[in-house]
């Protein structure tokens, strides 16, 4: 099983004072969960990590966007980095694709691809999935199915958080950077209704912001 670094149920996180965080934001956010800078250490080992075993052979690395899009951005710098200095590198191409299940704070049931290249073009290679969060597990699965049907050599899928929740389909990602609670979590390109991409922090959304952001 894949490790990860665990944040707990009672993990009294940071209070925001103790950060820099945007003005428009702060009476939105309950405290900071996971620092930018932790997030970017754990991003670097895990580089590491998926380079060792998927190491050899081209990579095409496909974003989930739009939340995935930081973590995509920091984990390709940590790979790059890999590459321009050890003896060994791969060749890395990026492909996006973007989905959308979330209304308000709830996973709905429909998961909708809408947009990204043709998948087909990912036919006998070797496929990184690069997620923001699993939750349900319900658009991985969806994903992880769709792309099936193009017969990629391989499929990997590294999701920088996985949230423990009673609503998972046990779906587990091959790569996972943080286990975290069940709470709305906001930042480092995971949204509410699309705001607080614009957070460098993983952050607990509060109940206040919620209703104010609601749609
Ligand atoms: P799942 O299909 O239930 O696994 O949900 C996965 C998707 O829902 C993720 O790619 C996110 O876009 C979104 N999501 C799930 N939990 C959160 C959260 O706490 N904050 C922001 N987005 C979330
Ligand atoms: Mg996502």
């Amino acid at each position: 099983m894949a490790s990860f670094l665990e944040i707990a149920d009672d993990e009294k996180g940071y209070d925001l004072d103790h950060f820099c965080v945007p003005r428009h934001y702060e009476n939105d956010l309950e405290k900071v969960i996971i620092p930018h800078g932790l997030i970017m250490d754990r991003t670097e080992r895990l580089a590491r990590d998926i380079i060792q075993d998927m190491g050899g052979h081209h990579i095409v690395a496909l974003c989930v966007l739009k939340g995935g899009y930081k973590f995509f951005a920091d984990l390709l710098d940590y790979i790059k980095a890999l590459n321009q200095n050890s003896d060994k590198s791969v060749p890395l191409t990026v492909d996006f694709i973007r989905v959308k299940s979330y209304c308000n704070d709830k996973s709905t049931n429909s998961v909708k691809v809408i947009g990204g290249d043709e998948l087909s073009s990912l036919s006998g290679k070797n496929v990184l999935i690069v997620e923001d969060i699993v939750e349900t597990g319900r658009t991985m699965q969806t994903l992880l199915s769709l792309l099936s049907e193009c017969n990629p050599k391989m499929v990997k899928v590294v999701s920088l958080l996985v949230k423990r929740t009673p609503r998972s389909s046990g779906y587990r990602p091959d790569y996972i950077g943080f286990e975290v609670p069940d709470s709305f979590l906001v930042g480092y390109a995971l949204d509410y209704n699309e705001y607080f991409r614009d957070l460098s922090h993983i952050c607990i959304l509060n109940d206040q912001a919620k209703e104010k952001y609601k749609v």
